[in-house]
Order: structure tokens, then C-alpha cells, then sequence
């Protein structure tokens, strides 16, 4: 296994007025992951990688990111979840129980 943790936020914008994950501050979310996963050295092989997607198609839980091998989705709401995300799940593999998106919202 390449990463240790590879997580994919969806910055997909949609410009006819339906939701998107753009709507929602997921670029700036995005960034803050990149930066603090940077800062605490966690990036680069066998560690973590935070990569963009388009849309993940689970657009009605957005913002949303997921964090694979395990599969793990997140419904974050602020910059201070994505830094709870970093912490807990990325650094110390504990899963953010209270951002996990619910299993029936998808588009
Ligand atoms: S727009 Fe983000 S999951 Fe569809």
C-alpha cells in the first residue's frame, strides 16, 4: 500500500443553482488539509496524500471527503473538523465518529 491514508475532498462546482460541494467552502477545506498535513510531516509515501476529486455522487451529505483504504466518509461543516479529521483519523487512525456522513444520504 502506497499511502497509508489517502483522502479525497470533492470540490465540484455546479454552476446551473443545484448543490455542490463548491457551495460549501470545500476548496479552503482542501487547502487547510494539505497545509496541515504538510506541517505535521505526515505527507508523502507510506503516509498521507489529500488529493481533489470531482463529484463523489454523495452530494446531499456535501461537503463531503473520504479517506480510503478504509472507506471512511466525512461530512465536515469548518476548518476546525478538517483539523480534527488531520489529528484523529490521518495522524492517529481514530475515526471521527461525530463527522461521519450518514450511510443513506447520496445524491
Ligand atoms: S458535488 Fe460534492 S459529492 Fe457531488
Amino acid at each position: 500500500m502506497y499511502y497509508k491514508h489517502h483522502i479525497f475532498f470533492c470540490l465540484n462546482q455546479r454552476d446551473n443553482g443545484e448543490t455542490c460541494c463548491a457551495q460549501f467552502q470545500a476548496q479552503q477545506a482542501f487547502d487547510r488539509c494539505k497545509a496541515q498535513v504538510k506541517a505535521q510531516g505526515l505527507s508523502g509515501a507510506g503516509q498521507v496524500r489529500v488529493n481533489k476529486a470531482g463529484c463523489l455522487d454523495r452530494c446531499a451529505a456535501g461537503p463531503v471527503a473520504v479517506v480510503y483504504p478504509e472507506g471512511v466518509w466525512y461530512s465536515y461543516v469548518d476548518l476546525q473538523d478538517i483539523d480534527e479529521i488531520v489529528e484523529s483519523h490521518l495522524k492517529n487512525g481514530e475515526v471521527v465518529e461525530r463527522l461521519l456522513t450518514p450511510p443513506h444520504l447520496g445524491r
